[in-house]
């Protein structure tokens, strides 16, 4: 779907399709310079991340493995804590490679800070982030995004694998939602 088949539900598309595939090709250029011929993994984080990795997986002009962790809170308190519970594990041992976590969006950077720590403990030879989107203004913790594709407000976005209500993440579009959506 786009913001066309939204009605009144959308407030305001804040990154168009177009700018979305424009973004992740470049940052996919930059990327596959930097590790080329290194023992890449791309790492995806369930499920918020899936339009991300496809996309930007095929504008790498090579081939390249990918896994996937699922995580979740262990209750309301999580995402403040930063305590998150493994649901899914990664398929592949990462030792010894430069590992890629894929994201669709950092807010607090709690999950993100969680994850990259708890990967870091697995010997790699290296890890770094990739984030579609991120919010400076709901940073609660400092984390070294190494590739981001937009800084955005600090406002409740949905599309392009971002959810309310596990609805809107097949939007073509990231967007704002009208507030009755949510009130
Ligand atoms: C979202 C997003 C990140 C996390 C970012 O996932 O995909 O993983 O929240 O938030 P933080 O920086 O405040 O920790 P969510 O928990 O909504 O799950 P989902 O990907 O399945 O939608």
């Amino acid at each position: 779907m786009d913001a066309s088949h939204m009605g009144n539900d959308i407030e305001q598309v804040l990154i168009t399709e177009e700018e979305i595939q424009a973004k992740l090709a470049e940052l996919a250029t930059q990327i596959w310079a930097e590790y080329e011929g290194k023992d890449l993994l791309l790492v995806g984080v369930l499920k918020g991340a899936v339009m991300v990795m496809a996309d930007f997986m095929r504008h790498l002009p090579g081939t390249v493995p990918m896994d996937w962790m699922a995580v979740s809170s262990y209750g309301s308190g999580t995402k403040s804590s930063g305590v998150v519970r493994i649901l899914k594990d990664l398929d592949s041992d990462i030792s010894g490679k430069h590992v890629l976590i894929v994201e669709d969006i950092i807010d607090s950077g709690l999950t993100l800070s969680w994850i990259r720590s708890n990967l870091e403990s697995r010997s790699p030879a290296s890890v770094e982030i990739l984030t579609l989107l991120r919010k400076p203004e709901a940073a609660k913790v400092e984390i070294d995004t190494k590739w981001v594709g937009f800084d955005i407000p600090n406002e409740f976005v949905v599309g392009y694998g971002l959810d309310f209500a596990e609805q809107y993440r097949n939007l073509r579009e990231i967007v704002t939602l009208a507030p009755h959506v949510y009130s």
